[in-house]
């Protein structure tokens, strides 16, 4: 178990360093690659929102562990009603205020018994953030948490690695099974309505044994590891490609979305 106050004084250090999406995302790979990366993941997180027939005008949305605010300025581009974000960080808290003055911004750790949080909302969004609560009764209570502050029939919007082999940790990540992922949620009382990939070639396949893709990776790394230049090349050239290969494929190898339902 995680030491108190471990998790939050990491976060607090990482953004402070790294205030944007090279903060955010996959550290070490520099500002222009990460950007491609959120490219992609702008364009699935898209691509399933219109699959839902959402009235974005008259939804409230809570974005959970919302970092430099990638998917705050999307729910703003889409016009929703409200949107609420949240981040265990107050660095994070502190720039979103100033870079959404229309938004509201609360400093909580969704992982904790109590959220003071009264209102309930329509849509809640977590992306790339569940899978750095690395204790497994912290993960369980935040899943119940975000249950609890939807409204009936609210949609849970999030990102995992939903690993089919034995499940990989470090100090602050911990990638679970698919399985153990699904018995949590269920166990919440969401319905899954779908999951997907949202990269395959340009993250980290956590969830393959490829040796081609392990190879592959290696290879991206090291070329964007020589400077900024490497990575806005390869980005710009893998970006078609990664598109089209998730939009082809029903499993991927790294980061997947899943959509659940409260009924
Ligand atoms: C990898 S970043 C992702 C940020 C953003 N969702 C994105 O996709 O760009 C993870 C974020 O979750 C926040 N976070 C980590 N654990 C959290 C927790 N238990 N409660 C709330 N936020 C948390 C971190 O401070 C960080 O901003």
């Amino acid at each position: 178990m995680e030491k108190s106050g471990e998790i939050k004084d990491y976060w607090e250090k990482r953004l402070n360093d790294n205030f944007g999406l090279h903060g955010t995302g996959f550290i070490g790979l520099g500002k222009k690659y990460n950007s491609w990366m959120y490219r992609v993941r702008k364009r699935i997180f898209k691509k399933k929102l219109s699959t839902l027939n959402l009235g974005y005008g008259g939804i409230d949305v809570l974005d959970v562990g919302s970092g430099s605010g990638f998917y705050i300025k999307i729910w703003n581009e889409l016009g929703v009603k409200k949107i609420v974000g949240c981040d265990i960080t107050n660095v994070a808290v502190k720039n979103l205020k100033t870079l959404f003055p229309d938004n509201e911004f609360l400093e909580l750790d969704i992982s904790n018994e109590s959220i003071p949080i009264s209102e309930k909302f329509d849509v809640i969004s977590a992306l790339d953030m569940l899978f750095h609560i690395v204790d497994d009764d912290k993960y369980s209570k935040a899943m119940e948490n975000i249950y609890s502050l939807l409204k009936p029939g609210g949609l849970f919007i999030f990102s995992e690695n939903f690993i089919h082999q034995i499940p990989k940790n470090n100090r602050y990540q911990t990638s679970r099974s698919l399985s153990d992922i699904e018995l949590i949620i269920k166990r919440c009382g969401f319905k899954i309505l779908n999951r997907s990939p949202m990269f395959f070639f340009m993250n980290a396949p956590v969830d393959s044994n490829s040796f081609f893709l392990r190879k592959s990776w290696r290879l991206i790394t090291k070329t964007v590891q020589k400077g900024e230049l490497f990575g806005s090349l390869l980005g710009f050239m893998l970006f078609p490609i990664e598109i089209l290969m998730v939009s082809m494929k029903k499993e991927g190898p790294s980061t997947e979305i899943m959509i659940c339902k409260k009924p």
